[in-house]
C-alpha cells in the first residue's frame, strides 16, 4: 500500500509544508517571512503571528502540488523542536488537530536530526556510519552517525553557530537579514585578502565570537582612515570573512574524519547552502578520498521535506506519537 506523509515545519520563521510519497519527495512548500529583515533579526512575536497566517495556504498547496487528498495520507509529521517556542505551537496545534480529526497517526521530529536525515532525500545516499557537520543558524556540530535514530555529537560551538558569524558580520556591514546568503553571492566577487584571525580551540569543538569581534576592530581601524572603507571593499570583507569561517569549518572536520577513520563524510543545515563551503567541501573531499555528500540547496535552510523523509523512517519503525505531545524549545538530539 502507498504512504503518504504530510509534514510541517514552523520552527523559526519559514513556514513549510511536504508531502513524501512513497519515499520521494511529491512536494515542498516553504512561505519565508520578509518582514524580519528589517528588524536584524527573527522577532518571535511576528514569527508566530506569519505562521498563523501562513499555515493553512501552504498546507493546501503542498497536498494540491503532491496531487494527493488529504483522505490518502498515512501520517501526519511535524517539529518538535528546537526553535521558537510561538512559531512551533503553531505547527504543533496545527498538525495534532489534522491528525485527530483525520484519525492518523502522528510523528514528532527533531529539527536538527531532520537537516542530517536530509542527505536521505535523494541518491546518493551515504552509508552507516557517517559524519556529518551541521551548520545553521543555531548549531554547529560534528555528529557520527550511526543509523537512523542514533548520533553522537563529537563536536560543537561554544558559543557562537556558523550561521550567526554570517548574519552578525552582515550587520556590522549593514546587510540585511539574513546576510549568509547576501556575503555568499558578494564573496563570488571578492578576494581573500584581509586575514581574520584562527580561534585556538582544542578537540572536535568550534568559537566563533572571537572572528565576529576580531571583523568589528578591524573595521573600526579601517572606517577612522577612510570612512568609506566597507562600501569599497565590502566583496573583499565579506570573501575574506567567508574564508575564515569556510576554513574554520573544514580543518575541524578534516581532523574529526582523522580521528574516527570514517570516509563517508556529509554537511547539512542552512550554512551548507554556500557555495565556498560546498566547494571547499568538495575539493577537501577529493584531496582526502572522501565520499561526499550534501543535500540540494531546497533541502539545506529549513524546509518541511526534510521532516517528511525522517518521518518516513519513524513511519516504518511505528514511532507514533499522542495528543499530548508539547513543542520543546531546547530539545536536544
Ligand atoms: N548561502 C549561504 N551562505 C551562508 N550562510 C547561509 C546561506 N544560506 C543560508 N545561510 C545561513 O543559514 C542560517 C539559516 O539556516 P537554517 O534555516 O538551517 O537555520 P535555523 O533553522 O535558523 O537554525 P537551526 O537549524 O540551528 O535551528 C542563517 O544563519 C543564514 O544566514
Ligand atoms: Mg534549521
Amino acid at each position: 500500500m502507498s504512504v503518504h506523509i504530510l509534514a510541517i515545519e514552523s520552527s523559526c520563521d519559514d513556514t513549510s509544508a511536504s508531502v513524501i510519497s512513497d519515499g520521494k519527495i511529491a512536494s515542498n512548500m516553504v512561505a519565508s517571512q520578509k518582514i524580519h529583515s528589517q528588524y536584524g533579526g527573527v522577532v518571535p512575536e511576528v514569527a508566530s503571528r506569519k505562521h498563523q497566517i501562513n499555515i493553512i495556504p501552504t498546507v493546501h498547496q503542498a497536498l494540491n502540488q503532491a496531487g494527493i487528498n488529504k483522505e490518502d495520507l498515512s501520517a501526519i509529521a511535524v517539529t518538535k523542536g528546537p526553535g521558537l517556542m510561538g512559531s512551533l505551537l503553531v505547527g504543533v496545534t496545527f498538525a495534532k488537530t489534522l491528525a485527530l480529526a483525520l484519525r492518523l497517526p502522528l510523528i514528532e521530529i527533531n529539527h536538527m536530526h531532520a537537516h542530517v536525515m536530509a542527505l536521505f532525500i535523494d541518491e546518493p545516499k551515504p552509508n552507516f556510519p557517517f559524519l556529518c557537520l551541521t551548520v545553521s543558524g543555531g548549531h554547529t556540530q560534528i555528529a557520527i552517525v550511526n543509523d537512523e535514530f542514533n548520533m553522537e555529537i563529537i563536536g560543537r560551538t561554544i558559543d557562537d553557530a556558523a550561521g550567526e558569524a554570517f548574519d552578525k558580520t552582515g550587520k556590522l556591514l549593514d546587510l540585511p537579514y539574513p546576510a549568509g546568503p547576501v556575503i555568499d553571492k558578494l564573496a563570488a566577487a571578492g578576494t581573500p585578502k584581509y586575514k581574520f584571525p584562527e580561534p585556538d580551540i582544542r578537540g572536535l569543538d568550534f568559537s566563533f565570537s572571537g572572528l565576529k569581534t576580531s571583523i568589528l576592530y578591524f573595521l573600526q581601524k579601517q572606517i577612522k582612515n577612510d570612512p568609506d572603507f566597507i562600501k569599497n571593499n565590502l566583496e573583499d570583507i565579506c570573501c575574506s570573512v567567508q574564508t575564515r569561517i569556510v576554513d574554520i569549518l573544514i580543518k575541524k572536520l578534516i581532523k574529526a574524519a582523522r580521528e574516527t577513520g570514517i570516509k563517508d563524510i556529509g554537511i547539512a543545515g542552512g550554512v551548507s547552502a554556500n557555495s565556498g563551503l560546498r566547494n571547499a567541501f568538495l575539493e577537501t573531499a577529493g584531496i582526502q578520498h572522501w565520499n561526499a555528500f550534501i543535500p540540494k540547496f531546497e533541502y539545506c535552510t529549513d524546509n518541511a521535506a526534510m521532516i517528511a523523509r525522517t518521518a518516513l523512517f519513524k513511519y516504518e519503525k511505528k514511532m507514533f506519537v499522542g495528543q499530548d505531545i508539547t513543542p520543546e524549545p531546547r530539545l536536544r538530539l
